[in-house]
């Protein structure tokens, strides 16, 4: 056996344990995230899927996710969102994800209005 790797693998562990009993008395300070500014965008469309998904689809992460998707119909924007909701645990209602699902297979693929 490694001695010198045994002893600093043995510091290391005092140290965190040190370090998880002192986190442990001090008092809790709340954490602040400053995200970036979003700079992409949804094309723009006047359906209503289009306010839809600006409002839902930027909960957890950039429209860049839709953007930088190929073009798909709605069944497969369907499946996507639908994988939003079932998987991440997006609140989005089944009447909006048939909105969204509708406005992404014509302004991100080639499914006509
Ligand atoms: C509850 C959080 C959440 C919401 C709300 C959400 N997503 Fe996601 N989305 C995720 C997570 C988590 C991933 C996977 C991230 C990764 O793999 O890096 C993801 C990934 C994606 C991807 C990349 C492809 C894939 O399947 O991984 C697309 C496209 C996408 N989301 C579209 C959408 C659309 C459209 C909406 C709005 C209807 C939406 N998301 C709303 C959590 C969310």
């Amino acid at each position: 056996m490694n001695v010198s790797k045994f002893a600093s693998g043995t510091a290391a562990r005092l140290a965190l344990f040190t370090l998880t009993g002192a986190l442990a008395v001090a008092p809790a300070h709340a954490l602040e995230i400053k995200l970036p500014q979003e700079t992409s965008q949804l094309k723009a469309s006047t359906l209503a899927g289009h306010q839809a998904a600006s409002a839902w689809c930027v909960m957890c992460h950039s429209v860049d996710y839709v953007n930088s998707q190929p073009p798909m119909p709605a069944a497969f924007w369907h499946a996507e969102v639908t994988k939003m909701v079932k998987v991440y645990g997006a609140p989005i209602p089944e009447d909006q994800v048939k909105l969204i699902s509708e406005y992404l297979g014509i302004a991100y693929g080639n499914d006509s209005k």
